[in-house]
């Protein structure tokens, strides 16, 4: 463990007491996510938000840091369903149109693809899975020509599974369709790479793995895109405002602004903002490729503590290039032993019959293998 680890460790409220396993449901809390909470309120108290403002612009120039994109690209959300529901909106669709989406993909994404059936008969094309593996070749054989977009998350947040979105998104491009990749099981965990994957939009949120606090989101649209697009909603936040001294839109016409912003249709708020700016700091003082390598190697160690235990099956890849920071353990009293493990500060969570176990780089072997300790104890 390097000196930064230990002392991202010491710092926080949440490790004193607990070993904190469990990112892909919510980051903890942070010395120095607490320390900008409390900042927030000086600030508030002294009705002075010039380095609030500040802050936030931040957000969007870590977040666009994190997934190599600019921030001119990136534009707050309430939730990352809203960023799905927004490239789902800006579509065009006919008699003939299809979308496709992975059929055990997080509810935000399928819901759109069963609600664009339910309301505007447009076909949904489920991509199956193989074992919990999700093949490209069974997008290929969805995607076609009336294919207007495609949905996936790169990292599955039951399983792990970390999916291969430069070649889905080739293949989604072939075909004339847009590809929408939802990441708030991979950014801040895992190199993002927005440019090289090639993808036109992808949604996040500031909680879980980018250590914000729950739950805001953030969006991401390619620069071109950004002309192309017209938003579902016409939000007075994605308009010009003016100057902040003297706040004056212009109500005889309605023009958006020429960045991403342009798609902000309700009022971002900032306390949270301000939070997770902090958060997303503590990522890139450490710089995201080792953060990967750090939960690479916890996976793996992972991996060979779980296989010496009995009765255990598990749904997660152990295939390099489909791994992530999340590992699901199949065990037939899981919702049990997760409780049991919570009662002795031991943060995990219970999902579609497994253990759900997702660290992030400050966490240690030792964490591990007292997770696996108590694990073991009520294993039968
Ligand atoms: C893959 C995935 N997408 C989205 C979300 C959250 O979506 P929202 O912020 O809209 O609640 C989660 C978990 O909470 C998730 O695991």
């Amino acid at each position: 463990m390097d000196s930064y680890v230990r002392k991202i460790r010491e710092e926080s409220p949440t490790f004193k007491s607990h070993i904190y396993l469990n990112h892909a449901s919510t980051g903890p809390l942070h010395g120095r996510t607490a320390e900008a909470l409390k900042e927030f309120s000086v600030h508030w108290g002294e009705t002075d938000f010039e380095e609030v403002d500040v802050a936030c612009k931040n957000v969007k120039s870590q977040f666009a840091q994190l997934i190599n994109a600019t921030a001119d690209e990136v534009v707050f959300t309430p939730d990352v369903t809203h960023g799905t529901k927004l490239a789902v909106s800006m579509q065009e669709y006919d008699e003939k149109s299809n979308i496709v989406c992975y059929w055990n993909d997080y509810p935000g994404q399928v819901y759109q693809a069963l609600f664009l059936k339910e309301k505007k008969n447009v076909e949904y094309r489920p991509v199956p899975d193989k074992k919990n593996k999700i093949l490209v070749e069974s997008f290929a054989e969805r995607i076609d020509e009336n294919t207007k977009i495609v949905l996936l998350s790169h990292v599955q947040w039951i399983s792990g599974y970390k999916s291969d979105v430069k070649e889905i998104a080739k293949i989604t491009h072939e075909n004339g369709a847009y590809i929408l990749v939802d990441s708030i099981q991979s950014t801040g965990a895992l190199v993002n790479d927005v440019k090289d994957w090639d993808i036109d939009f992808l949604t996040c949120g500031v909680a879980k793995w980018l250590l914000g606090p729950n739950r805001k989101g953030l969006f991401y649209i390619k620069k071109k895109l950004i002309d192309e697009f017209y938003p579902p909603f016409a939000g007075y936040h994605g308009t010009d405002v003016g100057s902040f001294e003297e706040p004056y839109w212009n109500v005889n016409k309605l023009e958006f602004l020429p960045s991403a912003d342009k798609f902000m249709d309700t009022n971002p708020g900032n306390l949270l903002y301000y939070v997770a700016n902090a958060g997303m700091k503590i990522l890139l003082d450490y710089g995201v490729d080792k953060i990967e390598k750090r939960i690479m190697d916890l996976t793996g160690y992972l991996f060979e503590k779980l296989d010496e235990l009995k009765n255990i099956e598990l749904i997660t890849s152990r295939k390099e290039e489909n791994r992530s920071g999340i590992v699901n353990a199949r065990i037939s009293n899981n919702v049990e032993i997760v409780k049991k493990l919570k009662k002795e500060n031991i943060i995990v969570s219970s999902r579609y019959g497994g253990i759900r176990i997702s660290p992030h780089f400050y966490n240690s072997m030792e964490d591990i293998d007292k997770l696996i300790e108590v694990v073991k104890k009520y294993n039968s």
